[in-house]
């Protein structure tokens, strides 16, 4: 017997509720019923993103949130400052590319966040740039980008967009759209909102709607002019992802309840236990100065191949972790907290950790890794 345990950025694991949700007969969507269930979920989705603005609900991977972004607020020819500190990062600018618009890149090493500074000079020297296109939380690296100290470049300009890939960054940590002028942020339902794959959220600030009006560059399924408009009418230009919309109800309502503050919260706790727990066991953890809380990415020992403990962690011990992507293939694993995690999904993550390194030759101290990070965890009780 083996239990398994999904502990990866993405997907994370579904509570039995939502899944019970989710399980219950089909609805048409073009009914009173399911535009009520619509509506509740947009509308719960405004207090997530902390703002007034009508958060759209596509049936869509959280890359297609992305794309929408780029085809609907920008025009070939466009530049936009990409900031490509990782796998995502790249993706803002191929996505782009794609589009016709003139990627301006900020190339950042890898495991560190942008230097504002550097964006400011970018900024200062060509008034052309009409975006900066940036993640709350690069995934592949676990760092945080300064969204807050990049905002205050934009939002008192009306030519220039902060674009927020925010999927793993939404409900895992402040990322207060309207407060800080967030111009436009897009979630995935596979991360912090603990559901399956297949929606992506999408919202945008009055001064992104202006640039929405000047578009051209071209775009059918994801015209999100119209997707406000039936937002309106509490139902979605296409079939909705019926099943996915009514588990996000549920999830919203659960972050409701427990109030996003706290979630910030939980989330910041597991983090920083994770991160105690891996230097009580010498294992250096990337970006120290930047972690994001959504996970954390550590870098194996010397002499061992991170992919072959990521591996054995998945097939034998029955606890997905997520390897390290590219230039850091093999080099690092990364701990997820988001989402349905709490204390001791954290505690399993270690502990098997700790058992994986011995098992593969590293000189562990078992046990030493899951003590520090009890410390840390034991502040929720
Ligand atoms: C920061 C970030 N951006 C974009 C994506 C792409 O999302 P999707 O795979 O849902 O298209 C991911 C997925 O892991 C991500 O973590």
């Amino acid at each position: 017997m083996k239990k398994t345990y999904l502990l990866a950025p993405g997907p994370t694991p579904v509570p039995e509720t939502v899944n019970l949700e989710m399980a219950a007969p089909m609805v048409h969507h073009r009914t009173p019923q399911f535009s009520k269930i619509f509506g509740e979920a947009a509308e719960d989705a405004k207090y997530l993103f902390q703002t007034k603005q009508d958060v759209l609900i596509l049936a869509s991977t959280g890359t297609g949130g992305m794309e929408s972004c780029i085809t609907n607020l920008f025009s070939p020819g466009d530049k936009v400052l990409v900031v490509n500190g990782g796998k995502f990062g790249e993706r803002w600018g191929k996505i782009s590319e794609s589009y016709g618009l003139e990627p301006i890149w900020i190339n950042v090493e890898w495991g560190q966040a942008v230097d504002v500074n550097e964006v400011k000079a970018a900024l200062d020297k060509d008034k052309d740039i009409r975006a900066i296109l940036v993640q709350a939380s690069e995934t592949s690296t676990a760092v945080a980008h300064p969204v807050e100290a990049l905002s205050k470049l934009t939002r008192d300009r009306d030519d220039i967009l902060l674009v927020v890939d925010g999927i793993t960054g939404v409900g895992v940590f402040p990322l207060p759209m309207d407060e800080w002028g967030i111009d436009a942020i897009v979630t995935g339902s596979q991360k912090a909102l603990e559901l399956p794959p297949g929606l992506a959220l999408v919202a945008l600030s009055e001064k992104a709607w202006k640039f929405a009006d000047q578009s051209k560059c071209p775009h059918f399924y994801f015209d999100l002019k119209k997707e406000r408009k039936n937002l309106g009418n509490q139902t979605s230009a296409y079939t909705p992802a019926v099943s996915l919309v009514k588990g996000l109800r549920a999830v919203l309502k659960s972050i409701k309840e427990e109030g996003l503050e706290n979630v910030h919260k939980r989330h910041n706790r597991l983090a920083r236990a994770t991160r105690a727990a891996a230097k009580a066991l010498g294992l250096k953890v990337i970006a120290p100065d930047s972690p994001a809380d959504s996970l954390t990415g550590v870098f194996v020992p010397d002499g061992i191949d991170g992919a072959k403990i990521v591996k054995s962690l998945r097939d034998e011990f029955g606890v997905t972790l997520a390897g390290g992507q590219d230039q850091w293939k093999g080099k690092i694993i990364r701990i997820a907290h988001l989402g349905y995690v709490d204390t001791f999904d954290t505690i399993v993550a270690i502990a098997a950790i700790e058992m994986a390194l011995k098992k593969f030759g590293h000189a562990v101290e078992m046990g030493k890794g899951v003590a520090a990070a009890q410390e840390i965890l034991l502040e929720a009780y």
